[in-house]
């Protein structure tokens, strides 16, 4: 009798218990919220305000807000909208410190400078500037390591400029003249030129056919099988994904292979891989030119190559 008794006052408890003190916290809620238990945007900035603050006013002098203030401006800016309709104190509380770069709330696409660079270039201007150089600069004409259509003769370390896209010649001499990508002769050159010849060059060069095809000739089944299948159990998307059938580029920012001497090719190769060319945007040629050796990359530079130049 007594057991049953028990088990009801358990049963009991059990129903009463939980609504109580669900009913209990929203009254605590109700009453820290202004009393209509809506959860305010002013009572959110209220908590957020102070902790993303303190690291940028408590340590001003020390390495701390370089990192701090990016990881603060997303957390600080959302109730800024708010803070307009919301009472003084709000605007008081929030940080003063400007937001450096984007905002998280700048939904505008991102463009890089060299597209402004391109706007409106002439390629004319650009053809006088490659046969002529700008000696007042100390700028050498690019015809005397590029070749007189942007082909080089000899080959070598020189590319040919012919045959690739103005956005992609803009974006390197950008990537030069920032030094994100470095080669001495090239970061000279780029960093005497103005944005508008970059953009006139790089739309004059834009313009120029690439060299006769001769891609596949070499290189054998090694590279051809590279090129077009790439390799599964190494992740490696097959080269023509990106750089288009038989190394012709593609798009705007999709080189094209085809004709590069076979040293330039290993220099570009070699360098993605030590990484010291970086400028390929999101890693994906230094990620995988490590999952190549030597013997393979050696094939893909006799492959795109075709045969070596003919001393005139
Ligand atoms: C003294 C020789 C020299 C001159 C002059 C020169 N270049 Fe270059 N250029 C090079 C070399 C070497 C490279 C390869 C850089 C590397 O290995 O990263 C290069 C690379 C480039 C590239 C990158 C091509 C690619 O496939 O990524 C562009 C674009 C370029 N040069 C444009 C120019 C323009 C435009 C001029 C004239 C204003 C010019 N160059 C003048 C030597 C020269
Ligand atoms: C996911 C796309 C992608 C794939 C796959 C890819 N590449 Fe690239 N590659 C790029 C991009 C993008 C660049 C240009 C980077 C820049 O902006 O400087 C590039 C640049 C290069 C360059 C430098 C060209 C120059 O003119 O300087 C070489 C060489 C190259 N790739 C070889 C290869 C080879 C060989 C393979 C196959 C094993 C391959 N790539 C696969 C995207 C790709």
């Amino acid at each position: 009798m007594i057991e049953h008794r028990k088990g009801i006052a358990i049963a009991v408890a059990l129903m009463i218990g939980p609504p109580f003190v669900t009913l209990v916290a929203t009254w605590h809620q109700m009453v820290g919220t202004g009393g209509d238990g809506l959860i305010r945007a002013s009572a959110v900035t209220a908590t957020a305000t102070p902790a993303a603050a303190t690291p940028a006013t408590t340590t001003p002098a020390s390495a701390a807000p370089a990192t701090a203030s990016p990881s603060s401006s997303p957390a600080a800016a959302p109730p800024a909208p708010a803070a307009g309709t919301a009472p003084a104190p709000q605007a008081a509380s929030a940080p003063a410190t400007p937001v450096p770069g984007r905002s998280a709330l700048d939904f505008s696409a991102s463009r890089p400078a060299w597209e402004g660079f391109l706007r409106g270039a002439d390629p004319e201007a650009g053809k006088q500037l490659a046969a002529n150089g700008k000696p007042g600069a100390g700028v050498q004409a690019c015809i005397a390591c590029h070749g007189p259509a942007g082909i080089t003769p000899t080959g070598g370390i020189f590319p040919n400029l012919a045959g690739l896209s103005s956005d992609y010649l803009a974006k390197q001499l950008a990537d030069f003249r920032s030094g994100t990508r470095i080669q001495p002769l090239m970061n000279t050159i780029a960093r005497a030129l103005t944005e508008q010849e970059i953009g006139q060059v790089a739309a004059y060069y834009g313009t120029l056919a690439g060299p006769p095809l001769h891609v596949g000739e070499f290189g054998g089944e090694t590279a051809r099988k590279l090129d077009i299948q790439g390799d599964g159990p190494r992740a490696l998307p097959a080269c023509a994904n990106c750089h288009g059938l038989r190394g012709m580029g593609e798009g705007p920012l999709l080189p094209r292979l085809a004709g590069q001497s076979k040293e330039y090719f290993t220099d570009q190769m070699t360098a993605f891989r030590n990484g010291s060319r970086q400028n390929d945007d999101v890693g994906v040629m230094r990620a995988f030119s490590q999952r190549l050796t030597d013997k393979e990359i050696e094939a893909l530079a006799l492959y795109y190559a075709g045969p070596p130049p003919t001393p005139k």
